[in-house]
């Protein structure tokens, strides 16, 4: 039977990666016979033009209906002014929220060809391979009450709510030994238990999913002290298990060390491994329409769902050697871009990628 993919493009340069990643795509299951069926559908501004909401109900049936969905970006100026309600951004936490992909990955590898790109010191970001896992259904994203409102004395005032159940940190934490198990056998959970409730509930189901995981070293850090750890010393992470919105900031900080959030693919998975698979990187509003995006976080997250989507790992390892022969080219897009390398834009950068692919 076949595959069903959603592609949902999205905005700014999200449409310009996107056609790029469908390419490869697209060649992935011609050369691998992998029977997937393709369909298009807007989320984010793009839903807002179209359908007056960021996320369709008719989109999230489909989405649903699908057993894989490939993201671009959410978000641009355009809509910066619009109900809060209806932000392009409330579409991709919905899609998220409702289809249980709770289960955020986001590994921060630093391909050797790009040690000059990193704005740390080659010595310190060589070899880089760190996995962080963001919980991404739950916390101060989610969290109600949540209010903005001027109180009666006419001042302005404004809250969120940062909740985590017992259940909602047991399966990230399973999530985060059970990648930690597959990989360096190191899990680091990050919290800020010296101050926040939900930290210290965070730190105590961690430690007892721990009992489960022999095997795997485990360490707790502080966040702020997290941050300071990844551009001192990035090398010391295995595995990051941490918070929504904790993890949303160290997966920027970290894709930083690997030249270019252009590079970082993530995966996001429910508890059946149906996955929906974006770039880290946002829509880029200053670039987009100008064809010089790095389409390679998108094309790595096609590698990622064929991986863990679809079980198909020799079709992902070429995926990701092709990516590493055209570095081995010196084909460049500005963002990794450094001196004697050859600088294209989002189309010939995939196009590369497709003959490289081609030519295995
Ligand atoms: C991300 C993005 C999103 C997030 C935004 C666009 C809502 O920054 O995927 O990291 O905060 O989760
Ligand atoms: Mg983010």
């Amino acid at each position: 039977m076949s595959k069903q993919i959603l592609v949902l493009p999205g905005d700014g340069i999200g449409p310009e990666i996107m056609a790029e990643a469908v390419k490869v795509l697209q060649l992935a299951n011609d050369k691998y016979s992998l029977g997937f069926e393709l369909s298009f559908d807007e989320l984010g501004g793009a839903a807002v033009d179209k359908y007056g909401v960021p996320l369709a109900d008719e989109t999230l049936e489909r989405a649903r209906a699908a057993d894989a969905i490939l993201l671009g970006a959410v978000g641009g100026p355009k809509w910066d002014k619009i109900d809060p309600a209806i932000r392009p951004e409330r579409g991709l936490l919905k899609i998220r929220s409702q289809l249980g992909l709770f289960a955020n990955l986001r590994p921060a590898i630093l391909y050797p060809q790009l040690a000059d790109a990193s704005s740390l010191k080659p010595e310190v970001v060589a070899g880089l391979d760190i996995l962080i896992v963001r919980e991404l259904t739950g916390g101060i994203y989610f969290g109600q009450p949540r209010e903005n409102r001027v109180l009666e004395s006419g001042e302005r005032h404004a809250y969120d709510t940062l909740p985590y159940s017992e259940s909602e940190i047991r399966r990230i934490a399973q999530v985060g030994f059970d990648m930690a198990r597959v990989r360096g056998k190191k899990l680091c959970s990050v919290d800020k238990a010296n101050v926040l409730a939900s930290s210290q509930l965070w730190r105590t189901v961690v430690e007892e999913v721990a009992k489960d995981y022999p095997d795997i070293e485990l360490s707790h850090m502080y966040v702020d002290n997290a941050a300071m750890q990844l551009v001192r010393a990035p090398k010391q992470f295995d595995v990051m298990v941490t918070d929504n919105m904790f993890g949303d900031i160290l997966s920027d900080e970290a894709s930083m060390l690997t030249g270019s959030i252009g590079m970082l693919p993530s995966a996001s998975l429910d508890a059946n491994n149906k996955g929906m698979y974006e770039p880290c990187h946002g829509s880029a509003p200053d670039i987009a329409g100008k064809g010089i995006a790095n389409p390679l976080a998108t094309i790595l997250s096609v590698s990622m769902m064929l991986r863990y989507s679809f079980n198909q790992g020799a079709a992902a390892d070429a995926i990701e050697l092709a990516v590493s022969k055209v570095l081995d080219q010196g084909l460049r897009t500005g963002d990794i871009f450094s001196a004697g390398m050859t600088q294209v834009g989002t189309a010939g950068m995939g196009d590369a990628v497709v003959e490289a692919l081609r030519s295995l």
